[in-house]
């Protein structure tokens, strides 16, 4: 049963009526160091993302698999990527990111966790030039999309998707999507302002603010990305957008296991918010059968 905070905000949205516009970032690469810190701080131990970066990477994990190369679409400071690196330790990873603060941070993070297998890239997701055609086995990105200027950026990113996977590749890339009213973008931004610092709501309001709408993303899905994989929603409120190709493995159990026991070790409340996310996607016909 999804909590009451997650009830409330979706009940807005449905009766909210169209009309919100997209706002762009005010900051496209995220270089502030502040604002870099507090998103950095969000994603750690306990942080409010710990159960979004545990979602993601039980997917991710589905899509991957031993010897794979896997590029990772700004990459920040490398939280969603160490965690998915440390549990599938027979892939390489890439990371990419324009920003040197993130990159700074992602650098210090893996060599302080001491993982190995990533490596890191200053480059841009809009033309990933030093990705030759078919060279990664799988692409990951959580949660960058939203920073792009504009429909043709993502586009772009997309066709560049395309083209530097090899056939048969893996694909799981997830954004925030527009919700309907400001009223309703407000709501879902503040429903952690108690329990996270001020800067870091702040950052969500303006993610979800410059989030594209889902018919942006199925436009973009349907031109470049839709032999490889499927588009996903979170139900009735897009909040969350996913495009995601079949499971590459057979169930593995060894993997289920290593996520089983993160999702044990998370403070009640963050399992309530994974349990919502897998509910919310589900219902959306995203299942995740390594949660
Ligand atoms: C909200 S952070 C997400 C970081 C990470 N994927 C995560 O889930 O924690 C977005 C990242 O995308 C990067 N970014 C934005 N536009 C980019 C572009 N065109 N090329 C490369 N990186 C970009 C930003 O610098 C920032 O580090």
């Amino acid at each position: 049963m999804p909590s009451y905070t997650a009830i409330s905000a979706l009940a807005l949205e449905i009766f909210s009526t169209r009309s919100a516009r997209r706002k762009t970032e005010p900051d496209l690469v995220m270089d502030d160091p502040e604002k870099v810190a507090a998103f950095t701080r969000a994603g750690r131990v306990d942080g409010v993302m710990a159960p979004m970066y545990l979602f993601h990477c039980a997917q991710i994990s589905e899509v991957i698999r031993s010897g794979d190369t896997v590029l990772d679409l700004g990459c920040g400071p490398a939280t969603q990527l160490g965690l998915v690196a440390s549990i599938n330790p027979e892939c390489n990873f890439i990371g990419v990111d324009l920003s040197a603060e993130m990159l700074a941070k992602a650098t210090g993070y893996v060599e302080e966790q001491k993982i190995g297998n990533v490596e890191f890239r200053q480059e841009n997701i809009t033309r990933l030039s030093s990705f030759p055609d078919q060279s990664v086995d799988a692409v990951m990105s959580t949660v960058v999309l939203h920073h792009l200027p504009d429909v043709d950026a993502l586009q772009n990113v997309f066709a560049e998707v395309a083209r530097v996977l090899k056939p048969g590749g893996g694909i799981y890339i997830v954004d925030f999507g527009h919700l309907k009213s400001e009223r309703s973008i407000q709501k879902f931004a503040y429903q952690y302002a108690h329990r996270q610092p001020e800067l870091f709501t702040l950052d969500y309001l303006y993610s979800l603010q410059a989030a594209f709408w889902l018919e942006d993303f199925k436009n973009a899905h349907e031109h470049h990305l839709k032999a490889h994989s499927s588009i996903y929603s979170t139900f009735i409120a897009p909040f969350l957008i996913a495009i995601k190709s079949p499971s590459r493995h057979p169930q593995d159990l060894e993997l289920a296991n290593r996520i089983k026991e993160l999702k044990k070790a998370l403070p009640s409340h963050h399992k309530t918010d994974i349990e919502d996310l897998k509910t919310f996607f589900s219902l959306g016909k995203l299942k995740s059968p390594y949660l």
